[in-house]
């Protein structure tokens, strides 16, 4: 269901997920895009003469989702988990309707998108959260291409089923890929006896009296679950009954199809809360292309980590047979794993329990990829520096950034136009994966994310462009973390 033809995008069938009004639309497919590192995001709150607009209508609500035959309520956007692709051409407007149906406020944050501010959806920094029975339209223009994802930015809602994929096709893509899967990654636990806000509740009730302060903060103690494989550490605090592609456990998977022999590109999405995956495709190697919608020089593999936000585009040569798409998570001892099935031919599937052998050696780091030339940012020296130092404990059940919670730690400043250097340091045991909203970053290799694991004690020297005015978030991209107080904001000065 989330497969699509290189023919079909060909044909200019947008697939899947666009009920789309083409509304401006004039110009076939020929967008100019100025290389935004010199220009910066594009900001315009109405679309430019002769841009293209993409619309799409987004209903949050209550959903009773089938896993396998078991029957859980949650809440999802529309009729379904993940919600619709949302497809457009980077250079496109988007101008996506919210409706929301939900018993509690939210927004949506269209994660790792260069947008204009008040499109960000953070409530309470971007936008006035959206109430039950409210509306809000999001208005933006995507400039980068890749493969991205959207979700609500309110509490820990994340780990419910609110969550999409967002593509943005390159128009100068050459496409050398017979068809595409979107293969959405997700830990599950909503409906299950629990929903994500009681699990919030009970890992600060497990994590005992709050002495005060940040005393707690430094070292921190581990979580007594979720010691994943080197280099991790402790991977994660929660325990998933259940592990999900594209919405659907190991025992009724997704089944993917093609043809022996064809070329599919992978567009790979974490959208969990708490779970760092290894994946990997039983019987074949996979092409790393893309990390966070960015180029990267390609590097073959068995199998990759990906942490919660993170995306990573591969090209996979299929051979004839079933094979196993798995995603195991980092840590987890219980809830067994997520697969979807590959078919390209006859074949008995297999077992819902199965490791392909892939998962026995290297596993690439994603943060240890090169940028492929065009994904650089322009040399240039930083102009200014802050600290960002990620700290927590389990016990007292409390994370944060610079040594307080978001709302009582300093903001980042930044003026428009300075190359900022963040010193991101993690002094907790545990991984995080640190998020930016509004621009992407390069490490020190020039590689360029929005989203990147920190492994215990691990540093490095993030550089962005201050190229996006406006208040925006960084984060941990663990729902919880983010939720027990793991933000900073970053603010533009001038
Ligand atoms: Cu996907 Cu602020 O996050
Ligand atoms: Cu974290």
């Amino acid at each position: 269901m989330t497969s699509l033809s290189r023919r079909d995008l060909l044909a200019g069938g947008m697939g899947l997920s666009i009920s789309a009004g083409l509304a401006a639309c004039s110009t076939p497919n020929t967008p100019s895009v100025t290389p935004s590192s010199l220009l910066g995001p594009p900001t315009g709150a109405a679309p430019s003469p002769g841009q293209r607009v993409v619309e799409q209508s987004l209903t949050a609500r209550p959903l009773t989702l089938d896993l396998g035959g078991r029957q859980v309520a949650t809440w999802a956007y529309g009729d379904r988990v993940p919600g619709p692709v949302l497809r457009a051409t980077a250079g496109d407007f988007l101008r996506v309707t919210l409706q929301n149906e939900l018993p509690a406020p939210t927004t949506i944050h269209w994660h790792g998108i260069r947008l204009r501010n008040e499109a960000d959806g953070v409530p309470g920094m971007t936008q006035d959260p959206v109430e039950p029975g409210g509306r809000f339209v999001y208005e933006f223009t995507a400039p980068d291409p890749g493969t991205y994802f959207f979700h609500p930015h309110v509490g820990v809602q994340l780990d419910r089923g609110l969550y999409a994929p967002l593509v943005i096709d390159d128009p100068d893509e050459p496409g050398a890929y017979d068809a595409e899967w979107v293969v959405v990654l997700d830990d599950w636990i909503d409906g299950t006896g629990a929903t994500p806000d009681e699990v919030l509740e009970q890992l600060i009730a497990d994590g005992g009296e709050d002495s005060g302060g940040m005393g707690g903060m430094g070292h921190g103690s581990m979580g007594g679950m979720g010691m994943g494989d080197p280099p991790w550490g402790d991977a994660g605090d929660v325990i998933y009954p259940h592990f999900l592609v594209n919405g659907r456990p190991p025992t009724d998977p997704e089944v993917l199809s093609a043809r022996p022999g064809q070329r599919v590109r992978l567009r790979i999405i974490n959208s969990a809360s708490d779970t760092i995956f290894t994946v990997a495709l039983g019987g074949h190697r996979m092409t790393i292309t893309h990390s966070d919608g960015f180029p990267v020089e390609p590097v073959d593999v068995e199998a990759v980590y990906i942490g919660m936000g993170e995306r990573y585009d591969a090209t996979v040569t299929l051979r004839d047979g079933v094979f196993p798409l798995v995603a195991c998570p980092v840590g987890k001892t219980s809830g067994g794993q997520a697969m979807a099935l590959v078919r390209t031919g006859a074949g008995s599937p297999p077992a819902p329990t199965v490791t392909p052998s892939e998962l026995d050696g290297p596993v690439l780091i994603g943060s240890q990829l090169q940028p492929a030339e065009a994904a650089r940012l322009p040399q240039r020296s930083t102009d200014t520096s802050e600290d960002l130092v990620l700290q927590g404990s389990m016990r007292p059940y409390r994370w944060g950034i610079n040594g307080a919670v978001y709302g009582e730690n300093e903001p980042l400043t930044v003026e428009r136009g300075q190359r900022l250097r963040l010193n991101a340091v993690n002094m907790s045991m545990m991984t995080h994966p640190l998020h930016i909203h509004g621009h992407t970053f390069a490490l020190p290799s020039g590689l360029r994310k929005d989203t990147v694991l920190m492994a215990p004690m691990q540093s490095f020297a993030i550089d962005l462009d201050a190229d996006n005015t406006g208040d925006w978030m960084i984060h941990c991209h663990n729902v919880y973390h983010a939720e027990a107080g793991m933000m900073i904001a970053l603010e533009y000065t001038t």
